[in-house]
């Protein structure tokens, strides 16, 4: 069985078709990289693996371990083990980049992190992140770090990293 099996998927954005017939099947435990022209729709597949608005799938099926998810919600795939890091990951006042890592843990805000934790937080350069609002007023590298950090800390089973290309030299 494949981790993920893309069938003949139709995508529409605003009563555009975006994606007309993709397929793509991802094995457990390989590595994948897509390339492809600017607006070529590289976006719009990994926001419909996850079941992002606004796509709507037309046809085509998604596949996850077995499952049919092409009709769930990103919270049950997410649950299942989806996960995505976006290209332009948002800003979110009023909620500190330390309260998310620990969500993303399954802690409480009021838990502190392990000192393994703490050592993934140092190497990727972020101890003087953790009492920021998440993504607010970071760089572009920053923001990137932090996203993949949440991702780590989430355990996925899909990891769906969506241009991870700047500011990612770990000090490991
Ligand atoms: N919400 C939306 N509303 C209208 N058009 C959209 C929307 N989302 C995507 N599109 C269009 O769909 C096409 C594919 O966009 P997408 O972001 O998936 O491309 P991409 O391959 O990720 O490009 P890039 O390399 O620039 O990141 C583009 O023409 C884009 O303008
Ligand atoms: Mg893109």
């Amino acid at each position: 069985m494949s981790l993920l099996e893309v069938r003949d998927l139709r995508v529409e954005v605003e009563g555009k078709l975006i994606l007309d017939g993709i397929h793509l099947t991802l094995e457990e435990g390989e590595n994948y990289i897509l390339f492809g022209p600017n607006g070529s729709g590289k976006s719009t597949l990994i926001s419909s693996i996850m079941g992002l608005p606004p796509y709507r799938v037309v046809s085509g099926r998604i596949i996850f371990m077995g499952e049919d998810i092409t009709d769930k919600s990103a919270d049950y795939r997410a649950r299942l083990g989806i996960a995505v890091a976006y290209q332009n990951p948002p800003e979110i006042t009023g909620i500190k980049l330390s309260d998310l890592l620990k969500l993303c843990l399954g802690k409480d805000p009021k838990d502190d992190f392990s000192s393994e934790e703490f050592g993934l937080i140092e190497a990727f350069n972020l101890k003087g992140f953790l009492d920021r609002d998440i993504n607010v007023g970071f760089s572009g590298g920053e923001r990137k770090r932090a996203e993949i950090l949440q991702i780590l800390f989430l355990r996925p089973k899909l990891l769906l990293l969506d241009e991870p290309d700047s500011g990612l030299i770990l000090r490991v």
